[in-house]
């Protein structure tokens, strides 16, 4: 396999519960002056509430803006839920799906994920769907394990041709927010047998152009080593990405 030919990497900012429309705009357009000539592409996870203001401040640039979540249904009765159609009117390309902390803090689980994908393709939303094992799952041996389920749980009954517009992230929870990052070894590893489980499901063809990012604790100090590794195709960065400064030290780490 040969995951990642071309070395263009993918870089998300995933900003959590942070920043009102203002700080959003001024945040875009910042970043926008900081992202020419960059070899990766560069996606930022806003609130829902800023999704407008943020595509609005990316127009013109190559910023793809995305939402942080979406609904599992399609319309209706569903107070407090944001469709798909929606996210994608408000001016997003594509959205987070499956983030440990949505698993963890609010109960979603593989067959929910799965609903929302299929519901984000339907819609032309680029799926990113998170996976990732807990401290007792790794410390357990079932790494792989929970790996599997999550991705054939979670990506069920999707053709090749929907898998080859995803976008994967493994974020082990225990390396999110605390500032220690998995070792590139241990993200080579996980990554590798994410890589084998896509080919399983698609072909080695698919799995290769499915993009799998790493997640947890990334900063400019560990992204330089992170993306060396062959099955490491770009981040996703929570805390670090909340200073566009920061930021844009991390999106100038690059293959090769
Ligand atoms: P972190 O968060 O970079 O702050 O660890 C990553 C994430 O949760 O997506």
């Amino acid at each position: 396999m040969n995951p990642n030919p071309v070395k263009i990497t993918t870089t998300i900012a995933n900003w959590k519960m942070h920043k009102t429309v203002v700080e959003a705009t001024n945040y875009i357009t910042s970043l926008g002056l900081s992202t020419q000539n960059l070899r990766t592409r560069v996606g930022v996870a806003v609130p829902f509430t800023a999704i407008r203001a943020a595509a609005e401040a990316a127009r013109g640039t190559n910023i793809l803006i995305g939402s942080q979540n979406v609904s599992g249904y399609h319309e209706g009765a569903y107070t407090g839920e944001v469709s798909c159609a929606m996210v994608k009117d408000a001016g997003a390309s594509f959205c987070l799906i499956g983030h440990s902390e949505r698993r963890r803090l609010f109960h979603e689980d593989n067959a929910t994920v799965n609903m929302k994908v299929r519901l984000a393709l339907e819609q032309n939303l680029r799926p990113v769907v998170c996976i990732g094992e807990t401290i007792e799952e790794r410390k357990g041996d079932k790494t792989q394990k929970v790996l599997e389920v999550q991705l054939m749980e979670g990506l069920n009954s999707l053709s090749a041709e929907e898998a080859s517009s995803l976008i994967l992230a493994y974020e082990p929870v225990w390396a999110i927010g605390n500032g220690h990052a998995a070792t590139p070894q241990d993200a080579q590893d996980a990554q590798h047998e994410c890589r084998k489980i896509l080919a399983k499901l698609w072909g080695n063809e698919v799995a290769c152009l499915i993009p799998i990012l790493y997640g947890g604790s990334v900063k400019p100090q560990n992204a330089e080593e992170l993306i060396k590794e062959s099955d490491v195709d770009g981040f996703l960065v929570g805390g670090a990405s909340l200073e566009v400064e920061t930021f844009v030290k991390i999106l100038h780490c690059h293959k090769g």
